[in-house]
C-alpha cells in the first residue's frame, strides 16, 4: 500500500460509521414522547438537539472543573481556563481560521453582527452616505443591527433581490455594488428558505471592489464544514445552539486585519491591559472583545459538539441531509395545493411550505398533537416573507438525525391536518 493510501485509510478508519440507529441513541431527547406520541423534532434550524457527550462536558465542567477563567493562579482557575482555551482551538481549526485571536467567544450570532456593527460605527469605518449591501432573505439579525447602524451615521441599506426560487439574482448583487458600498453582510445558508447563497462568488466580487464580506454562517454550521480561509470571507458569525452546542455562545471570526484595528464593543474586566482613572489600555485579540466573565461551560460545550461533528464522514451526513431533503420534497409535492416556499437549486435540508385556505399555526398545532415539532410563523425573516406575499409559513427543518420514517409521520399528519379542514 503507498503511504499516502495508509494515511487516507487511516482518516477514514478514524471516522465512525453513519450508522442512524446508533446516532439517534447518542441524543437522549430523542427517545422522549410528546403528547403520547414518539418526538419528531423537526425545528433543527431554531435549536439543534444535543448529544450526551455535550451534555456530560457542560456537567463535567460545573461538576468537576468550575472557576473563574484567566484571572486565578489557582489549580481550578488554571483548569478552566486550559478547557476553555481549548475549545478556542477546537472551534480554530474545525473552521480554518489562520489563529485563534480571530476567534471571539459570543453570545449568539446575533451578538457577533452588532459587535461587528457597533465597533466598526465606532472606529468611522463609515462615512455618512455610505452603504451596506445584505439580501432579502436575511434573518433579523442581518437587518435590525444594520439598520441601527444606518439610522445613527446616515448609511444607507442595499437589498439584494431574489428570484421566485428563493435564489440570490447576482447580477442584480454586482449592480448594487457602487463606490459607496462599505460592506456586504450576506447569509451563507438561509433559515426560512434553506437557500445555499454562491458566497463564494460574492466575496470574490466584492473583493475585487476592496469590500469586506460578513457571512452569516448560523445555518450553515450545522451542516457542514466552513472553512474560512478558503472562503475568504472576512467575519463569520454562527451560534453553538444550532449545530448541537448549548445555547448562550456563539462566535464571531474576524481576520485580524479587521480585528485588530476595531475597537471593542463591551468595555469591563478580562480585556484590559491597564486600567487608570485617567484611560484604560485593552488587551490582545482575542480578549479585546470579550468583556467580563464569559460563558465558560457553553464554549467547552461548543468544543465537545465540534468534537462529537467531526466523528462522522462530513460526506455522510450531507448525503443523508440531502435524501431527506429529496424524499420529503417529493412527499410534499404530491400533496395538493401545499406549495413548497424555496426551491432553490442548491438548498440545505429545510423546507418551509403553505397549504391552500389552512393557517400555517393551525398546521403546527394540529400535527403538535402528534410529537411532530416544526416552526410556524415568520421565522425572523419579514422582509423575505413580505417577497413572497406570506404573513407567515410552516417550517421543517433536518438535522442529520432525522430520519425517513419522521418524513413519513410529518406527510402524514399534513394529510389529517387536510382533513380537518376539509
Ligand atoms: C440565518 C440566521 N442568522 C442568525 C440567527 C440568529 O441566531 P441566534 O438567535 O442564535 O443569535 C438565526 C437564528 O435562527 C438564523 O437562522
Amino acid at each position: 500500500m503507498s503511504e499516502n493510501l495508509a494515511v487516507v485509510e487511516e482518516i477514514y478508519d478514524s471516522k465512525r460509521i453513519f450508522n442512524l440507529n446508533e446516532i439517534r441513541k447518542d441524543f437522549p431527547i430523542l427517545s422522549r414522547e410528546v403528547n403520547g406520541k414518539p418526538l419528531v423534532y423537526l425545528d433543527n434550524a431554531a435549536s439543534s438537539q444535543k448529544p450526551q457527550s455535550v451534555i456530560d462536558a457542560v456537567t463535567h465542567f460545573y461538576t468537576h472543573e468550575n472557576a473563574n477563567i484567566h484571572r486565578g493562579l489557582h489549580f481550578l482557575s488554571e483548569y478552566a481556563t486550559e478547557s476553555y482555551e481549548s475549545a478556542r482551538l477546537k472551534v480554530k481549526e474545525h473552521i480554518n481560521a489562520m489563529s485563534v485571536s480571530e476567534i471571539i467567544f459570543v453570545r449568539s450570532a446575533t451578538e457577533a453582527i452588532n459587535l461587528v456593527s457597533n465597533s466598526l460605527g465606532d472606529m468611522n469605518f463609515f462615512d455618512e452616505g455610505d452603504e451596506i449591501i445584505i439580501s432579502t432573505m436575511e434573518h433579523h439579525a442581518n437587518i435590525v443591527p444594520w439598520q441601527m447602524l444606518a439610522k445613527k451615521k446616515n448609511l444607507l441599506l442595499k437589498i439584494v433581490p431574489i428570484n421566485d426560487k428563493g435564489e440570490i439574482i447576482f447580477e442584480e448583487f454586482e449592480k448594487l455594488i457602487s463606490e459607496k458600498t462599505k460592506l456586504v453582510s450576506i447569509v451563507h445558508v438561509s433559515n426560512a428558505l434553506g437557500t445555499i447563497n454562491p458566497v463564494r462568488e460574492i466575496i470574490k466580487t466584492a473583493h475585487s471592489f476592496n469590500i469586506p464580506v460578513l457571512l452569516d454562517g448560523a445555518q450553515a454550521m450545522p451542516h457542514f464544514k466552513v472553512d474560512v480561509q478558503s472562503l475568504d470571507c472576512d467575519f463569520y458569525v454562527f451560534s453553538g445552539h444550532k449545530m448541537y452546542g448549548p445555547t448562550g455562545i456563539g462566535i464571531l471570526y474576524g481576520k485580524t486585519f479587521y480585528l485588530d484595528k476595531m475597537p471593542p464593543y463591551q468595555g469591563g474586566g478580562d480585556m484590559i491591559r491597564e486600567v487608570t482613572f485617567e484611560k484604560t489600555t485593552y488587551d490582545d485579540l482575542p480578549h479585546k472583545f470579550e468583556a467580563g466573565t464569559p460563558n465558560i461551560a457553553g464554549g467547552i460545550g461548543l468544543g465537545a459538539a465540534i468534537d462529537y461533528f467531526n466523528q462522522f464522514d462530513e460526506i455522510d451526513m450531507l448525503n443523508h441531509e440531502n435524501e431527506i431533503l429529496k424524499y420529503v420534497t417529493e412527499k410534499m409535492s404530491e400533496i395538493e395545493g401545499l406549495r413548497i416556499i424555496g426551491t432553490a437549486e442548491n438548498k440545505s435540508a429545510v423546507v418551509s411550505f403553505v397549504i391552500d385556505d389552512i393557517h400555517p399555526y393551525d398546521i403546527g398545532t394540529i400535527i403538535d398533537t402528534d410529537g411532530i415539532a416544526i416552526r410556524t410563523g415568520h421565522h425572523c425573516t419579514q422582509p423575505l416573507n413580505k417577497f413572497f406575499g406570506l404573513p407567515a409559513t410552516a417550517r421543517a427543518s433536518f438535522a442529520f438525525y432525522n430520519t425517513l420514517e419522521e418524513v413519513d409521520k410529518l406527510i402524514k399528519g399534513i394529510y389529517k391536518v387536510k382533513r380537518m379542514f376539509s
